[in-house]
């Protein structure tokens, strides 16, 4: 198998780079390729037409740039996996299953899922937890708006702490819940904001899931970058504006050397 080639990462906007900061916590030694196509995001309140075509786009481009495997950090994109996943050369990871596979192997039995409309709809969560478990209790919570606030790169404003506070009501009105998943990638980002509401309530991170999957995957394919001489780099193209990726990264506390590149 290639090696020296990149890990591409994708997502509607900065939300993915909660998978870059696992990623190079996991595989210090590979490159990166990130896609963020701010400048459409939200993509969780659109229809699965437009949210395919916006997808192949970015697996084209990343195509183009000869990656070895691609992880889909956005589990709205992630939720139409079967739709793309045979249709490139590399192999293509979701978000969904490897999150999904950690509730069910801890024998979780009741959790709440907070993700965009398009998720929560699609059952993708759903389906897989109650497939492996049938008696999981699941509360499931859409969010119209989070994703893009969080994507303005105002991680401390009134009105993330207003929606954040709006989700964790509408979860807990009818029983408490115990463990959270912030099924968007982007909502990681003020994880704090929900730490801070919500102190009793643990929070999976889907992130680290797709993370471990795409190790396994790599070392399983005897892909693994073992080039420790020269530096790993992470490099990003947005659609949008590139100064969003500088607050992301100081607010995940990442010291990567990055390149940000507008397209
Ligand atoms: N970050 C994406 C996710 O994980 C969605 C945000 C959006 O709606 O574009 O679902």
């Amino acid at each position: 198998m290639e090696n020296r080639k990149k890990i591409g990462v994708l997502d509607t906007g900065i939300g993915g780079f909660t998978v870059v900061k696992e990623l190079r916590k996991l595989l210090p030694n590979e490159s990166i390729v990130y896609y963020g196509d701010n400048r459409n995001c939200p993509y969780g309140n659109k229809d699965k037409k437009e949210i395919l075509q916006l997808t192949f786009n970015m697996l084209d481009f990343l195509k183009e740039r000869k990656v070895k495997l691609v992880a889909i950090a956005c589990n709205t994109i992630s939720a139409l996996i079967e739709d793309y996943k045979d249709k490139y050369e590399f192999p293509i990871l979701d978000i969904i299953t490897p999150t999904t596979e950690y509730v069910l192997d801890e024998g979780i039995d009741e959790v709440g899922i907070l993700a965009t409309a398009f998720t929560i709809k699609s059952q993708s969560y759903q389906k897989k937890l109650l497939s492996g478990n049938r008696k999981i209790r699941i509360t499931a919570e859409p969010s119209a708006n989070l994703a893009a606030l969080v994507d303005s790169g105002e991680f401390g404003s009134d009105q993330i702490k207003e929606t954040v506070g709006y989700h964790l009501d509408n979860l807990t009105r009818e029983k408490e819940i115990s463990q959270l998943i912030l099924a968007c990638t982007h909502y990681p980002i003020v994880e704090d904001v929900f730490n801070t509401q919500a102190p009793g309530i643990r929070i999976i991170n889907p992130a680290y899931h797709l993370a471990k999957k795409v190790e396994q995957v790599l070392k399983d394919n005897n892909m693994i970058e073992s080039h420790k001489e020269t530096e790993a780099v992470v490099d990003i193209f947005t659609t949008g504006n590139a100064d969003i990726y500088k607050k992301v990264i100081k607010k995940l506390n990442m010291n990567d050397q990055v390149s940000i590149n507008s397209i």
